[in-house]
């Protein structure tokens, strides 16, 4: 099989791209990535090693240049990982999560079904649900209705129902997972866990939003690679799957969990003015995927979360290298 992942220059894709080439020794794995201050190229470094991977700098915006690819590199599978991902800076200027986020998932659309890909398949979010209240056991299903706050989320929303849509109007063979928020290596210090983890190490306040206790469910980021790969391969056409990790912990939660492992005080601890509608809490639930495909995340979570944190701690020269260009 041959893939299109796109974005791998960032945080999932590239553990999807190291996914790949570890567990299908046939596949080859083409990374198209425009290199935003969220895509570095350090972080494939272990990808360029491997002759079944090759990198092309491009847009995905970019109809021209995404359509000659497609056409030379007839691939089998196309999965769109590239997005402004970040809440925050949806918050501070939107246009350009609207521009990648949904122009760039037509334009990948448009050529998947122009050039014969087998199926298209689409990161999304559980923030495309919306929130839910901190007191009530309730999860989305993949038929709650989208109710996005942010305009990052509303970006996503928006992809998602193109999607769809081109899979009615056209037949494009799609399928769609909306995941929890990740952990793991390569993470931009940008997020919760790398940010702590930076600024603890280097004696710096953390900032906590608000009271600290929005919950998020955590999912690490290789169950959510397998969960992709299944998907894939086993999915079925036009299916949303859900993808969470089971982990709902407050922000404050983790803050004080990622100090404890590096053995640093609270007092580091800064709360700030909260984000603005920054949603509550997060949950969704993953029966389809259990039930349909047989996934269910194998990552404990405080196997996980030391593990990730021993990981910033030993890479800190990449840590270095991607906050140096981007921070
Ligand atoms: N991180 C999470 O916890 C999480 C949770 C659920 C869903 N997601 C989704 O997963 C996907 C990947 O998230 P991430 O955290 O790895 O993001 P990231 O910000 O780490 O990486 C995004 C990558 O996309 C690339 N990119 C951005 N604009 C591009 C464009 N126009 N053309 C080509 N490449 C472009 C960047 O250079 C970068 O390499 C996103 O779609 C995000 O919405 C993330």
């Amino acid at each position: 099989m041959k893939y299109l992942v796109t974005g791998g220059a960032g945080f999932i894709g590239s553990n999807f791209i190291y996914h790949i080439l570890a567990e299908h020794p046939e596949d080859r794995v083409v990374c198209l990535d425009k290199l935003t201050y969220a895509g570095n190229l350090v972080t494939l470094e272990r990808a360029f090693a491997d002759p079944r991977f090759s990198f092309v700098k491009g847009d995905i915006c970019d109809k021209a240049a995404v359509d000659k690819l497609f056409a030379r590199e007839k691939f089998d599978f196309a999965v769109n990982f590239a997005a402004e991902s970040h809440v925050d800076r949806s918050i501070s200027d939107p246009q350009i999560f609207l521009t990648t986020n949904v122009i760039g998932t037509q334009v990948l659309l448009n050529a998947s079904l122009n050039y014969g890909v087998k199926r298209f398949h689409q990161i999304s979010t559980d923030e495309v649900y919306g929130d839910l209240p901190t007191d009530s056991g309730a999860a989305f299903s993949e038929v709650s209705p989208l109710r996005a706050s942010s305009p990052y989320s509303a970006s996503k929303a928006a992809a998602d129902l193109l999607v769809m849509a081109y899979c009615r109007t056209y037949g494009a063979n799609v399928s769609i997972s909306r995941s929890s928020n990740n952990y793991g290596a390569y993470q931009l210090p940008e997020k919760l866990i790398p940010l702590t983890i930076q600024r603890a190490l280097a004696g710096e306040s953390i900032p906590v939003y608000g009271d600290g206790l929005n919950v998020r469910d955590w999912l690490h980021v290789k169950d959510h690679c397998r969960a992709v790969d299944l998907i894939l391969r086993r999915g079925r056409a036009g299916a949303i799957y859900n993808v969470g990790g089971g982990n709902e912990l407050a922000n404050i939660q983790i803050v004080r969990r990622v100090l404890s492992l590096l053995g640093c005080s609270e007092s580091l601890i800064t709360y700030v003015a909260d984000r603005k509608g920054h949603d509550r809490r997060y949950a969704v639930d993953c029966s389809k995927i259990r039930s349909e495909l047989g996934w269910t995340p194998q990552t404990d979570f405080d196997a996980g979360l030391e593990k990730t944190v021993r990981w910033y701690v030993k890479n800190t020269k990449w840590l270095r290298a991607v906050s140096s260009k981007n921070c």
